[in-house]
């Protein structure tokens, strides 16, 4: 098991006070590396923005994901992640966006085990997320911890909502989304997809 917590810069609790995974005195802030996280069998992470510098981290870690877990998250399968397409998933715009990385620096080159990441709609005051942990990594607390850092950036941008389609077979995400207090409802244009908000 892993232990972190929010950054202590937050103003507001954690959503949810997990019982286990993540020690909220545990995550420690080094500006401006990122965050660290410390398991309890001592296993390190640091929580960090995407950089630029991210790209083979980010494609070496799509080929570790399953088919499953490509679809769950892009909502369609696909066999590899695009160069280019790689390149603007670590090059953001921070004015529309924001994404989180899970970087595990034990091993050389460091490994992406987790992102999190919101595409900002300045128009109607709201984001869209998605996050992604790699499977040996599950069930640990990062899932949660990547999905409240969003909501956090989310807040401090003063959005209204945060929000995310999500299949509905992927019974991890919903059940994730409705512990942190996400509303479901269906997409009539897109059977077999659920929209997932949290009203901020
Ligand atoms: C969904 C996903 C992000 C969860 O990540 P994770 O790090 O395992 O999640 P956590 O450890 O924080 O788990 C949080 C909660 O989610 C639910 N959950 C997670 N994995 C689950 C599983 N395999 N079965 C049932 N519930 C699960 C549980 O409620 C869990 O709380 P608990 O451990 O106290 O029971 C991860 O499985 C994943 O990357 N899936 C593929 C991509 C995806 O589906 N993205 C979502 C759409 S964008």
């Amino acid at each position: 098991m892993i232990s972190a917590s929010l950054r202590p810069t937050i103003s507001h609790p954690p959503l949810l006070p997990r019982g286990h995974g993540y020690d909220v005195s545990a995550l420690v802030w080094h500006p401006p590396h990122g965050e660290l996280l410390r398991s309890t069998d001592g296993r390190e992470l640091w929580l960090r923005v995407i950089e630029p510098g991210d790209v083979a981290a980010l494609q070496r870690a799509f080929t570790r994901l399953s088919p499953e877990d490509i679809r769950r998250r892009f909502l369609h399968a696909m066999s590899e992640l695009p160069p280019l397409m790689a390149k603007r998933l670590c090059n953001i715009d921070p004015v529309h966006e924001s994404a989180y990385v899970l970087m595990d620096e034990s091993v050389r080159p460091h490994e992406i085990r987790g992102v999190g990441r919101i595409y900002v709609d300045h128009t109607s005051d709201n984001a869209e997320f998605s996050v992604v942990v790699e499977h040996d990594w599950s069930r640990q607390g990062l899932g949660v911890l990547l999905m409240q850092r969003l909501v956090d950036d989310c807040r401090s941008r003063e959005l209204t909502e945060i929000w995310g389609y999500v299949l509905l077979e992927n019974r991890p995400m919903l059940e994730l989304c409705r512990d942190l207090g996400f509303t479901q409802r269906l997409v009539p244009s897109e059977p077999g997809v659920a929209q997932l908000s949290l009203r901020l």
